[in-house]
């Protein structure tokens, strides 16, 4: 089985975002293809946890701009990589060196026991220890100037010797937080919900652009585990292609799934804030990064072309705002389930979540 891809486009084009027609009511109802269009994305979410799709606003080009620098930035001597981590600020910005970051699946005994009880062939890999991956954390976006969960006051942190980090960082950013929003508009569309159900409650949120930098070239061996079995605390995450395979996702039904993300097209999964929103008819997906035969052959390909060997994923958490009420959403209040679901503030969800493994900071994994 293979993910469908979406293309935005028409979307776009109806919401104005693509400006071809700026005369166009945005009241304006949905012609039944968009609507079976919006279907079909809450669909694939509900379904699978993962959505590609293809928004003509994000090239292939904007991914390798992004992509090429972040290679050049993870190809530094480790040395020169600690010059940007900030430990003391719980890494909220900055680096963050392999070795620190630990998977949920190893600390998580419920977890664990769940893990035992599947299918061998749907098991996921068991880490070891810490993930073996460096992480680079950029906020993305403006933050509210009244909240009950201040960030601590920390200046977004920027190389030395890349004069293009900002503009290329904030540009993948937002590009990326435009994307998310036209699939949220179209979810919650999907779903039943007014278009702006989800997009209202993103306004101001911890938004965080945080590409992973794997090096392959000493960790690139069969089995290797760079982020261990874990689901998403934030609303959903987008990436863009990574120039190495090896992402697993895990069905709703169980199954797991090798993701191929084709060229040009976005890759986006459903987190625990979304799953709250919908009462878990949207759970939040399971995945896993691992090496795989797959991930080896593009080793070899990368190796003759002379080419980097960091696996870079340009990975973006979108969030709900701190300040937002996390709760069941419209008829999603009647659910059965709408009780495991209580209203809780996006901001103490995600302090509640982080405190299970003792980690600070407002990352989108766990
Ligand atoms: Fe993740």
């Amino acid at each position: 089985m293979e993910l469908p891809v979406i293309d935005l486009a028409p979307y776009l084009k109806f919401s104005g975002e693509l400006s071809f027609d700026q005369s166009l009511n945005p009241e304006l109802e949905l012609d039944p293809y968009l609507k079976d269009l919006c279907s079909e994305v809450s669909r694939i979410l509900r379904e699978t946890g993962a959505l590609l799709v293809k928004d003509p606003r994000c090239s292939a080009e904007d991914n390798d701009r992004f992509l090429d620098m972040m290679e050049m930035y993870f190809e530094r001597p480790d040395e020169f990589k600690r010059l940007q981590e900030r430990a003391h600020l719980h890494y909220q910005v900055g680096v963050t060196p392999e070795g620190v970051e630990v998977p949920r699946s190893l600390v998580d005994e419920e977890m664990q026991e769940k893990l035992r009880a599947m299918p061998k062939e749907f098991q996921p890999s068991t880490p070891t220890g810490p993930d073996p991956k460096w992480r680079y954390m950029w906020r993305v976006g403006p933050r509210p100037s009244n909240t009950r969960f201040k960030e601590l006051n920390s200046e977004p942190v920027i190389p030395k010797g890349f004069p293009e980090w900002k503009d290329t960082m904030d540009l993948w950013g937002y590009k990326m937080i435009a994307a998310i929003e036209a699939v949220a508009e179209m979810a919650a569309t999907g779903f039943g919900l007014p278009k702006d159900a989800f997009t209202s409650l993103m306004k101001q949120g911890p938004h965080l652009l945080a590409p992973t930098g794997s090096n392959l070239q000493r960790h690139g061996k069969e089995g290797i585990v760079f982020a261990g079995y874990h689901y998403d605390l934030n609303f959903l995450t987008i990436h863009g292609r990574s120039r190495f395979p090896g992402l697993n996702i895990w069905l709703r039904n169980g199954q797991k799934m090798e993701v191929k993300v084709p060229i040009g097209c976005l890759l986006i999964q459903t987190g625990k804030q979304i799953e709250w929103l919908t009462a878990g008819d949207c759970i939040a997906g399971m995945h896993e990064v691992v090496v795989t035969n797959r991930t080896i052959n593009a080793i070899e390909l990368a190796m003759q072309q002379n080419r980097s060997l960091w696996r870079v994923s340009s990975t973006l958490f979108a969030h709900i705002a701190s300040d937002a009420v996390l709760k069941p959403l419209g008829h999603f209040a009647k659910s059965p389930l709408a009780s495991k679901y209580p209203a809780i503030s996006a901001g103490e969800y995600v302090e509640q979540e982080l405190s299970v493994i003792n980690l600070k900071g407002n990352k989108g994994e766990l």
